[in-house]
């Protein structure tokens, strides 16, 4: 019997060109996700439950071949369909709950979370609150920590104690920037990612994702990160690459993302293995599912069917995920060990043809 190298995947997605043993094998990898904003990971099947007449099934937007090249409209199409959703502490939990239980399906163990710091203003719900909305959502078996997202121009009005403020949140793991990402970053970005450092926070920023190479050395150098989120256009500038490897920078990156934002041309030719192979630890996230409707595990199957990753080469993605967890060392051990008796298990299986 021929047996059809081509797994059918759910409604709406691509065929992924992988061997069920790879299927299986990614579907057993314990993984992280450690790039994802909780506004754009709100399950679009849970809008439909709550409104089924406003969100119709299969939106143009959910086309695997639907390019979205405009920071502008790319955020319009998210914020229009999560800003209804979001609308108090409760609905963050109960989204988070829709979320979460996607992780556990897919042996997702550790996911690092954001959301968007100015609702806190517009919803008058202090950051503590939606924090602790987000973690009590938290199933058992997943470590869950919570980053607030702001913008490069966020640093005004009430924001700018709402921003402060920050740092005295225990239950915070850290802050991050994004949104449009060719506003200039302003100078108080650097005091206040100084100051959260000193109080322990984790440090992001979105970088090298609508702008190129020079906004990545700039979130390095100036803002003193080493959690880059994206990154995909340092590979424009190889004295840039060899920055984030000196410093020992991880790129959190989101393979599907990219191609649907246009920032990369296909799979192919995204610069994570480049990355990988000149020292850059990468992991891989899936940013915001509920515009792009890809899974954790579509990122893995991707990147196997479009750049032919190794079963190695995911593992160690996996790997670099746990790496750097906030989690204790033997927690991380656990989930290390596990990935590489799945690797060595895999290295020695006859190759699937
Ligand atoms: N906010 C949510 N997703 C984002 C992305 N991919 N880039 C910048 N800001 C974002
Ligand atoms: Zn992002």
């Amino acid at each position: 019997m021929r047996v059809s190298l081509f797994m059918k995947s759910p409604a709406n997605k691509t065929k992924t060109a992988i061997p069920p043993s790879l299927k299986k094998f990614i579907q057993a990898l314990p993984k992280t996700e450690t790039h994802l904003h909780v506004e754009g990971a709100l399950p679009y099947e849970l809008l439909r439950k709550w409104k089924p007449k406003e969100y119709p099934a299969n939106p143009a937007f959910h086309a695997p071949r639907h390019r979205i090249r405009e920071f502008e409209r790319f955020d319009k199409i998210l914020l229009g369909h999560a800003l209804p959703w979001f609308t108090n502490a409760d609905r963050y939990y109960e989204g988070a709950k829709a979320i979460f239980a996607k992780h556990t399906a897919q042996n997702v163990h550790y996911v690092e979370t954001s959301f968007h710091l100015a609702a806190t203003t517009f919803l008058k719900i202090p950051p503590r609150e939606i924090a602790a909305a987000i973690l009590a959502a938290a199933p058992r078996g997943l470590e869950v920590r919570v980053f607030v997202g702001m913008l490069r121009n966020d640093y005004h009005g009430d924001m700018r104690a709402v921003i402060d403020g920050i740092a005295g949140c225990d239950n915070i793991t850290g802050v991050d920037l994004h949104g449009l990402e060719t506003l200039p970053t302003e100078p108080w970005t650097a005091r206040v990612w100084k100051r959260m450092r000193a109080a322990g926070k984790i440090t992001k920023a979105h970088a090298g994702e609508f702008d190129g190479a020079a906004r990545v050395r700039e979130a390095i150098v100036k803002l003193g990160v080493t959690r880059i989120q994206h990154g995909a256009r340092a590979i424009e500038d190889p004295d840039v690459v060899k920055l984030a490897v000196d410093r020992g920078v991880t790129f959190d990156m989101c393979p599907i993302s990219n191609v649907r934002l246009g920032v990369v041309p296909s799979i192919r030719r995204h610069p994570i293995r480049a990355y990988m192979r000149a020292g850059i630890r990468c992991t891989v996230s899936t940013d915001d599912p509920l515009v792009f409707n890809n899974t954790l595990t579509d990122e893995y199957a991707a990147l196997a069917a479009g750049a032919k990753f190794t079963p190695a080469e995911l593992a160690r993605l996996a790997r670099n995920g746990f790496e750097v967890a906030s989690l204790c060392d033997a927690h991380k051990q656990h989930f290390l060990d596990q990935i590489d008796a799945l690797a060595a298990l895999a290295a020695k299986a006859p190759k699937a043809k």
